[in-house]
């Protein structure tokens, strides 16, 4: 579960990036909205968003290391409690962006939607990944 999770972060990222630079170029060209690059995006953080969840039950990381001692330690509270919580907020706006952009006809107002939720989701999840102790890193 914890190298899926930690694969799954991988591809999660690059569809992203890959989301957000294919939307980015349809935006600047006033070109159609493409849907189907989205759904990747949103595909890979709906997965991961159940792995996660998995993950936090299971692990001796997650929620039974949630405690009052534990609080702090900062490295113990990005992983029970900073990390899950940004990361499903992260995973609600890419959701968001989506879905919003989904029921929009104009091109140009779908694909600034997608480009909004999807670059505020990616930097949230910038922000709370475990640099420092991501096994495919250290
Ligand atoms: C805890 C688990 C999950 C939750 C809470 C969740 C939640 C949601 C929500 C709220 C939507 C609606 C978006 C919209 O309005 O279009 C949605 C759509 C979708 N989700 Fe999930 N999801 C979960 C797991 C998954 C998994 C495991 C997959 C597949 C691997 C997945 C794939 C999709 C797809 C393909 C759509 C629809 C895209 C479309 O409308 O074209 N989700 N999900
Ligand atoms: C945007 C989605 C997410 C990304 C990109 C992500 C990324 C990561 C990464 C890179 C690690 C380090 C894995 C390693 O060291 O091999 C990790 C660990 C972990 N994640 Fe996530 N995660 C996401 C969502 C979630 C969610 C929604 C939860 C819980 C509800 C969660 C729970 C955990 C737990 C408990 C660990 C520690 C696992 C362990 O080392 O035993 N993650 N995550």
């Amino acid at each position: 579960m914890k190298h899926l999770h930690s694969t799954l972060a991988v591809v999660l990222l690059i569809a992203l990036i890959i989301a957000i630079v294919i939307t980015l170029v349809n935006y600047a060209g006033n070109k159609a909205y493409n849907r189907k690059i989205a759904l990747i995006g949103l595909i890979s953080a709906h997965l991961q968003l159940v792995i996660g969840a998995v993950l936090y039950f299971t692990s001796p990381l997650g929620l039974s290391s949630f405690s009052g001692e534990n609080m702090k330690n900062s490295l113990s509270r990005l992983y029970f409690l900073e990390h899950p919580l940004m990361m499903i907020i992260a995973i609600v706006l890419i959701t968001m962006g989506y879905s919003k952009a989904k029921k929009i006809a104009d091109a140009k107002k779908a694909n600034q939607t997608v480009l909004i939720f999807y670059i505020l989701g990616l930097i949230f999840i910038l922000s709370r990944i475990p640099w420092s102790t991501w096994s495919i890193l250290n």
